[in-house]
């Protein structure tokens, strides 16, 4: 009886509502969906990397962040002035990994180095082992090394001792054992004691929990990949945005520096520690302990199709905008070549043979590679001609995607554009970050773009539901159903639109420089706005081909305050209707369809009452999508479509 007072007042709305009519048109295919249509654009910037996906707890491991004792303190303080630890820079012998830690015992001391993490420090479990590493070198044997992790209290929760059982031959070694502490914390720290009489040199500290993404050693963050993978993505798009052009040329993102040991990934100071004025990250170093290797087993772990972006000879044109002169690009041509080879290569060819040493000998089939990101202008044009033509030469089957710059409809758009255009490029980049409203009214911004020209991959775009760039943006739900209005157009116009991108992808919570973003995350915890929800609910039901879902004959873009999108899968015989009532009013809907079906329909619905609602670490569920379902016989869908919602509705068909 409960159960059926509480359907009344639905069955009374709906009664009461003038019913919104649509039509589906379920046997004229318009276009088949990409499998790349739904994809993901990762950037290291608010920590997506060190700090973020890249699980290592120790905050400046090798001591070679410009600042060398940058997350370090001396146990007890200020030992550095009588030289029991000292920073040697031996850059001259070693470029890439120039610094490290020289501690210096005379006499029987007990002294100790104090690691404070990333931003808020180290999160431990109790019961699950952490693996340290140390990579040491002895001078004079003799020293004795402990190992302590520190709760949130300064109180140890795991110790154990490491016995640097390496010779005293003058080359480095590296050392490793298992913590497991005893205690859960949130914001521990970790303490490396010396012991004895002696030298020690130490160049890496590493401490990473044995619980990462498929357990490997040294690797990624099974939290936050699993965010990834659930998301299905298409395409993965990496390392960025605006570190690939880097603030000066010397900072651009060299993937050939990011891949093998990690003592030859040569750190670079990201372009986001310094460029934000109210965000200011002086600390952000790029470790590249996540590199282009990484990225590609990334690719492959959660099925998306690989898509690096590479510098074009250019810096971040919003900087100083470096440009490489023509006659000076060749190592960057170089570079490109070198990294299809990388990916695609086999194990004769000699960055075929260098990806196969680091444990994939199988090919990664890159099929598409960027060449420049949010580039324009005459220059840019210049060095596309040039990479295009080398590129194509040698693999006239790679797609490559090129950029329009930061923004749709300005100049420096229209001049890429047609240039790109009369160029008969494969794919144009266009990226996005306006009002809510922009969103919605430009839902049909694909309807008439040209079938035979360029693919059209929308590689950035997000709601600012303040102003772009502005620090106040916030995740909410206005955005993310702003969002889903505009997702409408691109999958209506998917024969023109082969990819399509949120971004940014991560931010942590106390050291971001960048909002909006889709997932948020401190050091332990992560969780899922509402922005991630829509494109989670567009991307698992992206089905295989476009169908017809009209009002009055006309594409669903506003009409009752209402857009819409539709769907076949054809291997799961389904209907997939998406329509995103963006009223403050519940809407009665009646969708009619060409094919008499039966049964149950499905329906997840992402909805509230409040646009302004929002997911935080300490309440990820505010808002997240539920499922219901209603009766349907015969060719009419009738529904409610909740106030300020995304409704996914799914059918199936004989
Ligand atoms: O997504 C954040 C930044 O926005 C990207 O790095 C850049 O490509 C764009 O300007």
């Amino acid at each position: 009886m409960k159960r059926i007072l509480g359907l009344l007042p639905l069955l009374v709305s709906f009664s009461c509502l003038a019913q919104d009519i649509y039509t589906v048109q379920t046997k004229t295919i318009k276009a088949r969906v990409p499998k790349t249509l739904w994809g993901l654009f990762f950037e290291d910037i608010n920590r997506a990397a060190d700090g973020g996906l890249y699980a290592e707890m120790i905050e400046n491991r090798s001591f070679d962040f410009p600042k060398p004792m940058t997350a370090w303190q001396t146990w007890p303080n200020n030992l550095l002035r009588d030289g029991i630890f000292m920073v040697i820079n031996q850059s001259a012998e070693n470029a890439a990994d120039p610094k490290y830690m020289r501690v210096t015992l005379k006499t029987k001391d007990t002294v100790g180095l104090i690691n404070t993490g990333f931003d808020e420090g180290m999160p431990f479990k109790k019961g699950l082992p952490y693996n340290l590493t140390l990579r040491y070198r002895w001078q004079i044997a003799g020293i004795h090394v402990r190992i302590f992790l520190f709760n949130n209290k300064n109180r140890p929760i795991g110790r154990t001792a490491i016995n640097l059982v390496a010779p005293n031959d003058g080359d480095w070694h590296n050392q490793q054992i298992n913590l497991i502490p005893a205690d859960t914390a949130s914001r521990g720290k970790l303490l490396v004691v010396f012991e004895g009489q002696g030298q020690l040199d130490l160049d890496r500290v590493s401490l990473f929990p044995t619980e990462t993404w498929k357990n490997r050693p040294g690797g990624l963050r099974a939290d936050l990949v699993q965010k990834l993978y659930d998301l299905h993505p298409g395409f993965l798009r990496f390392p960025g945005g605006c570190i690939v052009e880097g603030n000066q040329i010397v900072h651009r993102y060299q993937w050939k520096n990011t891949i093998g040991n990690l003592e030859d990934r040569t750190m670079v100071q990201s372009i986001w520690a310094d460029d934000v004025p109210d965000r200011q990250t002086p600390d952000y170093m790029e470790s590249f302990g996540l590199g282009f290797y990484e990225y590609f087993q990334l690719c492959e772990d959660i099925g998306a199709e690989p898509l690096p972006i590479i510098n074009a000879g250019l810096s971040c044109q919003f900087d100083a905008a470096e440009v490489v002169p023509t006659n000076e690009l060749e190592p960057y041509i170089t570079d490109a070549l070198d990294l299809v080879q990388f990916a695609n290569g086999d194990t004769n060819t000699y960055w075929g043979k260098r990806r196969a040493a680091l444990g994939h000998p199988a090919p990664f089939n890159m099929k598409m590679l960027g060449v420049g990101n949010e580039n324009w202008g005459p220059q840019y044009a210049e060095h596309l001609d040039i990479f295009t033509k080398r590129l194509k030469a040698k693999y006239p089957d790679l797609k490559l995607v090129n950029a329009t710059g930061y923004s749709r409809n300005i100049p420096v758009f229209t001049y890429m554009d047609s240039v790109l255009r009369a160029r008969h490029a494969d794919i144009i980049d266009e990226h996005f970050y306006d009002t809510p409203k922009w969103f919605m009214d430009n839902s049909n911004r694909y309807d008439n773009y040209d079938r035979n020209g360029p693919k059209i991959f929308v590689g950035e775009y997000a709601a600012q539901s303040d102003r772009i760039g502005s620090m106040n943006n916030k995740n909410n739900l206005l955005t993310a159903l702003a969002e889903a209005c505009f997702m409408t157009g691109i999958e209506r116009n998917a024969a023109v639109v082969s990819m399509a991108s949120y971004a940014p992808l991560f931010a942590h919570v106390s050291g971001w420089q960048w909002t909006p973003n889709l997932i948020w995350f401190d050091n332990s915890k992560s969780y899922n706005t509402p922005n991630y929800y829509v494109q989670q609910l567009f991307s698992v039901n992206k089905g295989t081909e476009v169908v017809s879902l009209l009002k009055e004959g006309k594409a669903v873009c506003g009409q009752d305050s209402t857009w819409g999108s539709a769907v076949i899968d054809k291997d799961k015989r389904e209907l997939i209707i998406k329509l995103v009532n963006m009223s403050a009013k519940p809407k009665a809907k009646n969708v009619r369809l060409d094919v008499t079906v039966m049964g149950t329909a499905m329906m997840e619905v992402l909805a509230n009452n409040n646009t302004g609602i929002m997911n935080s670490i300490d309440h990820p569920d505010n808002i997240k999508p539920e499922t219901k379902e209603f009766a349907v016989k015969g060719k009419d869908l009738e529904f409610t479509a909740a106030p300020y919602s995304l409704n996914i509705i799914k059918v199936k068909l004989k």
